[in-house]
This record gives C-alpha cells, sequence and structure tokens, in this order.
C-alpha cells in the first residue's frame, strides 16, 4: 500500500476506511474486518457518534496483537463548539478515552465554523471568526501537539483563505487538509496551493456519499457511481465504478477514505491498493470536474448565520 510521507516521516497509509454514518451496532464489525483484512487507516470524527464502539474494537485487536498501535493510523476530528482555545484539548481527550488510545495520529478541525450548540438551528447558534477566530483554534491544535495527545494537527473544509490566516500565526503548519475530491469536484487550485504549502490532501465522499441523509440531498443531484464515463474506464479495467473511483484519488496523489460497512465491499475498496489508472483515463475523467459538491454545508449558512457559501468555499 502507497504511504503519504509527514515531514518527520511518518507514514500515513494512501487508503483508509471512512466511519460517517456507520451506525452504532455495525461500526464495530466493520472496523474488525477492515483491520483483518489489512486497512491500516481509520477515518473518524468525534461527531460520527461512533468513536466509543471503534474503540472498544481497537482496544481488543491491540491488546490481542492482532495489530500494533504503530502499524495503525487513526485520524479524528474536532466538532465545531469546542474551537475554544482550552476546550481544544479537552475534546481530544473527550476523543482519545473513547477510541482507547494513548494518541491520535492526526487530530483535524472539522469545519472552519464555531457553534456554541453541536448543532445550531438558528443564527445566534454561531460564532463568528471574529469573535472565535480560526487562529485561537488553532492555538489549541498546537497545544494538543505540545502534550503529545496528537502526533500531527490539520484541517478540514479550508479554502485557501482559511489556511493562510492559521497558517499566518501558525508555530506548527497544518499537514493536511480533508475535503471533499471527486471527479465532479476536482478542487484544482486549492489542490495546488496545498501541494505548494506541503500540506497533504485526503479526498473525502470519493463515492458521492449515496448514504448521507436525505436532508443533506440535492433532488437532482448526479450519482457518480453511474456516471456514465466512470463506468466506461470501470469496464476497460473489469472492475467496478467504486474502484475507478477510489484510485482517481491515489493516482492524484491523495489519501482517500471510502466508507463501508460491508465485507465484501470493504475488500473491492481495499483492492485499489494493486490497481493503476492510465493518463488517457485520467485526462477523460478530467473532463467531469463541474465543481459539484455532494457535502454543500448549507448547514452552516441558515438566516442570521455569520457564515456564506462563498466564504466557505472561496
Ligand atoms: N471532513 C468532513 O467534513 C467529511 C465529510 C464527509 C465525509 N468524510 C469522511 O469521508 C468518509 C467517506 O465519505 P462518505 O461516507 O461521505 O461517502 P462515500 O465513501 O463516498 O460513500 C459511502 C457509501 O458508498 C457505499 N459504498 C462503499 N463502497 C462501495 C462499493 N465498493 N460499491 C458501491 N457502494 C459502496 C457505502 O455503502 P456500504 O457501507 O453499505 O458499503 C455508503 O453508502 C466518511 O465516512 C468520513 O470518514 C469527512
Amino acid at each position: 500500500m502507497q504511504k503519504l510521507q509527514f515531514t518527520n516521516k511518518d507514514q500515513m497509509p494512501i487508503l483508509g476506511l471512512g466511519t460517517w454514518k456507520s451506525e452504532p451496532g455495525e461500526v464495530g464489525a466493520a472496523v474488525r474486518e477492515a483491520i483483518r483484512i489489512g486497512y491500516r487507516h481509520i477515518d473518524c470524527a468525534a461527531i460520527y457518534g461512533n468513536e466509543a464502539e471503534i474503540g472498544v474494537v481497537l482496544e481488543e485487536l491491540i491488546q490481542s496483537g492482532e495489530v500494533r498501535r504503530e502499524e495503525l493510523w487513526i485520524t479524528s476530528k474536532l466538532w465545531n463548539n469546542a474551537h475554544g482555545k482550552d476546550q481544544v484539548p479537552l475534546a481530544l481527550k473527550k476523543t482519545l478515552k473513547d477510541l482507547r488510545l494513548d494518541y491520535l495520529d492526526l487530530y483535524l478541525i472539522h469545519w472552519p465554523v464555531a457553534t456554541k450548540t453541536v448543532f445550531p438551528s438558528k443564527g445566534e447558534d454561531f460564532l463568528s471568526h471574529d469573535k472565535r477566530p480560526l487562529s485561537e483554534t488553532w492555538a489549541g491544535m498546537e497545544a494538543c501537539v505540545e502534550k503529545k495527545l496528537t502526533r500531527h494537527i490539520g484541517v478540514s473544509n479550508f479554502n485557501i483563505a482559511n489556511l493562510e490566516t492559521i497558517s499566518r500565526s501558525a508555530t506548527i503548519k497544518p499537514e493536511m487538509n480533508q475535503i471533499e475530491l471527486q471527479p465532479l469536484l476536482a478542487q484544482k487550485s486549492l489542490c495546488e496551493f496545498c501541494r505548494q504549502q506541503n500540506i497533504h490532501l485526503t479526498a473525502y465522499s470519493p463515492l458521492g456519499s449515496p448514504d448521507r441523509p436525505e436532508v443533506m440531498k440535492n433532488p437532482d443531484e448526479p450519482s457518480l457511481l453511474a456516471n456514465e464515463t466512470v463506468a466506461a474506464v470501470a469496464k476497460a479495467h473489469n472492475c467496478s465504478t467504486a474502484q475507478v473511483l477510489i484510485r482517481w484519488a491515489i493516482e492524484r496523489g491523495t489519501a482517500v477514505i471510502p466508507k463501508s460497512v460491508n465485507p465484501v465491499r470493504l475488500a473491492e475498496n481495499l483492492a485499489v491498493a494493486d490497481m493503476t489508472l492510465t493518463s488517457d483515463d485520467m485526462a477523460e475523467m478530467a473532463k467531469l470536474d463541474v465543481g459539484f459538491r455532494y457535502v454543500d454545508g448549507k448547514f452552516w449558512t441558515l438566516e442570521g448565520s455569520p457564515y456564506t457559501l462563498d466564504g466557505l468555499w472561496g
């Protein structure tokens, strides 16, 4: 399996397992099966509400010797209601307790959005960047590295302006930006900027997140798994469209974290580590880039919110 190398020589397996929407009662079995067949990178988040179940499995597999902690790459994310500098290490400690770990490999600011409540329902539930500057949250993230609660820190859903904001006052530069990347949303300029700044990228929702809640879906949204261009590439390689989509991300040098709780699909997705796509395949798929987002962030732009889609995505 290919790896992304960090400046201190730590290596992150390029393909990981997503866990958003992996329900309690099924996420533990999915993580167990994933590790059994060779996944070594698990993407978690406090807000997914399933870290405690994942933790039970991680502890069991590590204690039984099935996997060593050092072989695993565990990422988690800080939720929006804990962006205060002193809140950040506390939120990470709760995640570590749930995951039954001493440290994370990577901790990310989940969104460049601060809230007073877990899920805001009105304008007053938000905290603007003036009231809760991203630089303050980043200082809390840096404190987590100093306290050895996490080996690396980064961000998610950050545009160039937000990355520049935290980099200006950062002692430790962000090492990862986890963003939606799939052929309909190739995000060329953001990817280029991150490469220049030595910020790795992780592609989320690589399959178009078909199982996300109905309220997050647009009525006429395209199906990525049924896309004709992707299907033609899949036919030529005698593989599935999901495999082409996952491999597309790896060919671009980004990490990728498809979610599955199904043992057959977990194996299917892992098998892309041994596949390749040709430059012609990549050129054909490059034509699909229309800037379409599945996770569009509209939920942060309720009436009265200081956040806008323009501000979020730039
Ligand atoms: N940082 C962020 O803001 C953010 C946002 C979104 C996602 N993420 C991360 O990225 C991960 C992946 O994104 P996602 O969960 O939105 O969606 P995704 O990985 O694009 O799609 C997951 C869906 O695809 C299905 N699937 C998986 N493998 C398949 C295959 N080989 N063939 C057909 N269907 C397949 C899954 O069903 P089964 O489970 O039944 O197989 C599930 O319905 C998340 O789980 C999360 O860890 C982060």
